[in-house]
Order: structure tokens, then C-alpha cells, then sequence
């Protein structure tokens, strides 16, 4: 069977992503590889391009995936920027910059691309929620201050009861994802993927 790889320096992200494709019957093998990154505006565009650069390092079929979490009372910020924007001021600073504003709607979006040699194709999912007003425990990266709508908890805290991707963005890129992959690679050995390709 064709190989579908993951290339990401998250460990985070591939142990979800791993864990909510064993659900559909899809394996994943996780490549650590720092991929060229373009200057865009769309997290769309920056998760598309990223996964022709990981197809061409590696020769087979291949999925990246791209966050944003966009805060309506920043303008949308940190967006784009969330990685830097973690490394930078991270959670103590975003709560900062909300400067404790009853607006607190927020929404985390992910772009999962997927390339091979010859088709890339792009999925989405988004959870709406909001800020939370101090930071909790568990989760990575943002998820002790993103409270998803529906709970009342944040995504780290959720992560701890093992709940998280009922609620989560990436869980609903990947289950789109998945139904197209089941319908369009699943089980086709080496020998068909280059044959059709
Ligand atoms: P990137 O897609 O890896 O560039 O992620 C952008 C930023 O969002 C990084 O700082 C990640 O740590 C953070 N991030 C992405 N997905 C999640 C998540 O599911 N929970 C919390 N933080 C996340």
C-alpha cells in the first residue's frame, strides 16, 4: 500500500492527526522535515505550497497541515502569525493584548493540503469559541486559552479528558480529509498509485 506521510516539527500535531486517522482506517507515518515556508496572507496558500516542497523531498503522497487562530477583538490577529506570535509573547500575551474586553470570540482554523506527484487538494475545518480570561492547565500551543463553543473548557483542559477532537478544527479538516482519501487512495498498492499517476 502507498504510504500517506505527515511532515510537520510538531510531535503534537502528529500525534492527533495519527490518532484521529486510526478512526478511518489510515496510517500515517510521521517525517520530521522543516519545510520552506512562503510569505502569504492565506494559510491556505502558505499549507498548499509547503506540501509540493514536502512531495518533492520525499516522492510520496503527503499531508501538511497549517493553523491560524483568528481573535475578532484583535482584528484577526494573530492569524497567520500564530506560530510566531506563540514563540513571542505566547499565551500570557495574548491574554494582555485582550486587555480582559468582554468581546472574546475567537475561531482556530485549519488547512490540511495534501500533494502527490501530480494533484493537490486542500481541506478545511474551523471551531468557533472564545478566549479564555486566564490560562489552564494541559494541552499545547494555544490550547489552554480557547474555550471551543459547546464547552466549557478549553481545548487543554479537554485534551486531559481526552475530548478535545470532538470539538476541534483539526479533527474536522481531517474527517473531510479522510472521506476523500477512503474514496480515492485507500488500498491502492505502489504499483497502481505510479501507474495512474
Ligand atoms: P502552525 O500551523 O504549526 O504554524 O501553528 C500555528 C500556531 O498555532 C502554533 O503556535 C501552534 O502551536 C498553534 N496551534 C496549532 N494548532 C493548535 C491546536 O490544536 N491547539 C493549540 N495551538 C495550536
Amino acid at each position: 500500500m502507498v504510504p500517506l506521510y505527515f511532515v510537520s516539527t510538531n510531535h503534537n500535531k502528529y500525534l492527533e492527526i495519527e490518532s484521529i486517522l486510526q478512526k478511518y482506517r489510515i496510517s500515517v507515518v510521521f517525517s520530521k522535515l522543516v519545510l520552506t515556508e512562503i510569505q502569504s496572507d492565506s494559510i491556505e496558500e502558505i499549507a498548499i505550497e509547503k506540501s509540493k516542497y514536502a512531495f518533492a523531498e520525499i516522492s510520496r503522497p503527503v499531508i501538511v497541515e497549517d493553523d491560524g487562530l483568528f481573535i475578532c477583538q484583535l482584528n484577526g490577529f494573530p492569524g497567520q502569525y500564530s506560530s510566531y506570535v506563540y514563540k513571542t509573547i505566547g499565551n500570557d500575551g495574548i491574554l494582555k493584548l485582550m486587555n480582559n474586553s468582554k468581546q472574546r470570540f475567537a475561531v482556530f482554523k485549519s488547512f490540511l493540503a495534501f500533494s502527490d506527484d501530480m494533484n493537490h487538494y486542500g481541506f478545511t475545518g474551523e471551531s468557533e469559541g472564545r478566549i479564555a480570561f486566564g490560562v489552564t492547565e494541559g494541552g499545547w500551543g494555544y490550547d489552554p486559552i480557547f474555550i471551543p463553543n459547546g464547552s466549557d473548557l478549553t481545548f487543554g483542559q479537554l485534551q486531559i479528558l481526552n475530548r478535545k477532537t470532538e470539538f476541534s478544527h483539526r479533527a474536522k479538516a481531517l474527517k473531510r480529509f479522510a472521506q476523500w482519501y477512503n474514496q480515492n487512495y485507500k488500498g491502492m498498492s505502489t504499483y497502481e498509485y505510479k501507474r495512474d499517476s
